[in-house]
């Protein structure tokens, strides 16, 4: 394990001016003031949304989710089954079903992660007494302690489940589906029991048998997860081969099939490059089979360059200081040079980027230490830290709405970046889950280009001068309607900002915010609402208005244009 820097004392709980959380302090300008040059007394920061800069249409998959049959992601987190004393619909968990309605979740990408690779759906159907155990892909890092469905799956929850699950909360499923360990044969029978018609197979009659006469309709559908590693240690020209056999003359049933290739991770330009050459060396309309290309990152290498060991480079989910803090919103911004590098690499092969980027992996990943439920392997408590983090990589999924077509923040629950935790009867949502209620309203919106202007965050890192951006967000429009989100990321420092819209002026909004006096802030089971947004109305007029941005903080701003 790497040096544990205890830094939590320097911090503890913060005193910093709380601006009328927020809107209190918004104040008027002049309706004629022009933005550039009107700085009002005690403004140190700028925002300009220039309504004229659209970027395109924020694709509400970009809110998505992860849920892999690991650890207590399924059993315990989703699945709690029929017969459970805990309260559910039909076997799944009650209060995770109302909570991801709220936030209008779009999309589940299920079974893995690399358990995909090693998943036989066919296990997973039919009379549920029926269905065989088996090894779970996860089962060698289980402790002694972790349970036995944990290790040794009971196939409970399979495709109807998981179907079922999506229905309820009103996503669309996405199925990853097993190249490594299973013919592309199996892959195309998962197709037909999902969606060949009622009475047209015999998958469609055992689909109805279950209860489910009617198609599916799947239409996203991973080509494997990883494929460089747990997916097949393929090279990319071997992974390009397997995926234009496994795509190749998929039935369809009247179904569109969008098909995610397994990507890179990080910067693997390589694979990226190496995948695309490959699929166009038999020609470029080899392309038209891939809707996305699948990007993972996952923040880990907290060191500050002393080591890229896997074990060694992480932090702790609780006990870290300020540089720990900054450190992982400098790993989080590295997702910007990602999805430019990526698509700049995929458009030396598809010049019209007809293809894009699927982010089905992200989030922080620390050290094992922090599980709300002992021996739930990688699960992790989030703090107010990680809502930090994961409001900065959807601000910057925003910004990108023409190469981010899909987004699936690892994991649901149970997990690594978690929107919630629980066992048996108890459940939280964790500041992360905040985060994504906050920022649902982004989805289908227009992206507008939006400037930041703020005094940089500078700090010591390890004796040399650091600074990086002071304050970073986007901002989207449904007609009149404008949100803009912010992220303050200085640990004590309030940005006063003057927010200004070009090209149109502000009637009315509104202010929620998501922030705490500690930045270890976390919810439990034992104390749900530790941390949780605050709304409060502004009511204005004019072109522009201050508002107050606190340390650490997350900020929705949902403004109605004039
Ligand atoms: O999310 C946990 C694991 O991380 C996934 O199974 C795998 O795809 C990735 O390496």
């Amino acid at each position: 394990m790497g040096r544990l820097i205890e830094e939590r004392d320097l911090i503890g709980r913060r005193e910093f001016i709380r601006s009328s959380v927020m809107g209190a302090s918004c104040f008027l300008f002049s309706r004629t003031a022009p933005f550039a040059g009107a700085s009002p007394a005690g403004a140190d920061s700028r925002i300009e949304v220039l309504l004229g800069e659209p970027l395109g249409t924020i694709s509400p998959n970009i809110y998505g989710h992860f849920a892999e049959n690991l650890g207590g992601v399924i059993y315990d987190g989703i699945w709690v089954g029929e017969n459970s004393a805990v309260p559910n619909v039909n076997g799944i968990r009650k209060e995770l079903v109302e909570e991801m309605r709220k936030i209008k979740a779009p999309v589940v990408r299920y079974p893995g992660g690399c358990f995909a690779d090693s998943y036989d759906w066919r296990d997973g159907i039919g009379p549920a007494d029926k269905r065989p155990r088996r090894t779970n892909f996860w089962a060698q890092e289980e402790s002694a302690a972790g349970p036995a469905n944990h290790k040794y799956d009971p196939n409970q929850f399979g495709t109807n489940e998981f179907i079922h699950f999506c229905k309820l909360i009103g996503s669309q499923p996405y199925i990853a589906a097993n190249v490594r360990s299973l013919p592309a044969e199996a892959f195309y029978q998962w197709v037909e029991y999902c969606n060949s018609p009622a009475g047209s197979t015999t998958l469609a009659d055992a689909r109805a048998s279950a209860g489910y006469a009617d198609p599916f309709g799947v239409r996203f559908w991973g080509v494997g997860n990883e494929s460089w590693g747990c997916g097949g240690n393929f090279t990319a020209q071997e992974y390009a081969v397997e995926f234009r056999r496994y795509t190749a003359w998929v039935p369809r049933y009247g179904q569109e099939l969008s098909f995610i290739a397994s990507g890179p991770s990080d910067d693997g330009w390589d694979w990226t490059r190496g995948f695309l050459e490959e699929m166009v060396r038999k020609g470029s309309g080899e392309l038209r089979d891939i809707y996305g290309l699948a990007l993972h990152y996952y923040a880990w290498n907290l060191s500050r360059g002393r080591t890229k060991d896997w074990n060694e480079g992480k932090g702790d989910a609780l006990k870290f200081g300020v540089l720990d803090w900054y450190e992982l919103i400098r790993q989080g911004d590295v997702m910007e040079s990602l999805i430019n590098g990526h698509w700049q690499v995929m458009g030396e092969f598809d010049k019209n980027h007809s293809i894009k980027l699927v982010v089905d992996e992200w989030g922080p990943w620390y050290r094992p230490g922090s599980e709300a439920t002992p021996g739930d392997i990688l699960e992790q408590t989030p703090t107010l830290r990680d809502a930090v983090f994961s409001a900065l990589t959807l601000d910057t999924f925003n910004r990108h709405p023409d190469k981010v077509a899909m987004a699936n923040c690892a994991q649901l629950i149970n997990c690594l970046n978690s929107l919630y935790l629980a066992h048996e009867d108890k459940f939280c949502v964790t500041p992360v889950g905040h985060v994504f209620a906050m920022y649902a309203a982004h989805q289908g919106g227009q992206a507008l280009r939006t400037i930041f202007s703020s005094p940089p965050v500078s700090y010591d890192r390890d004796g040399k001068p650091a600074s990086f951006w002071g304050l970073k967000g986007s901002a989207s429009l449904h007609d009149k309607d404008l949100v803009l989100t912010v992220v303050n990321p200085h640990v004590s420092e309030t940005r006063e900002t003057e927010i200004g819209i070009r090209g149109g002026s502000l009637r009315s909004g509104s202010a929620t915010t998501l922030t705490h006096s500690d930045i270890h802030g976390r919810n439990s089971f034992a104390e749900r609402d530790v941390i949780s947004p605050k709304t409060s109305v502004v009511d204005f007029k004019g072109k522009a208005l201050t508002y107050s941005f606190p340390p650490a903080s997350v900020t929705r701003l949902a403004l109605t244009l004039g």
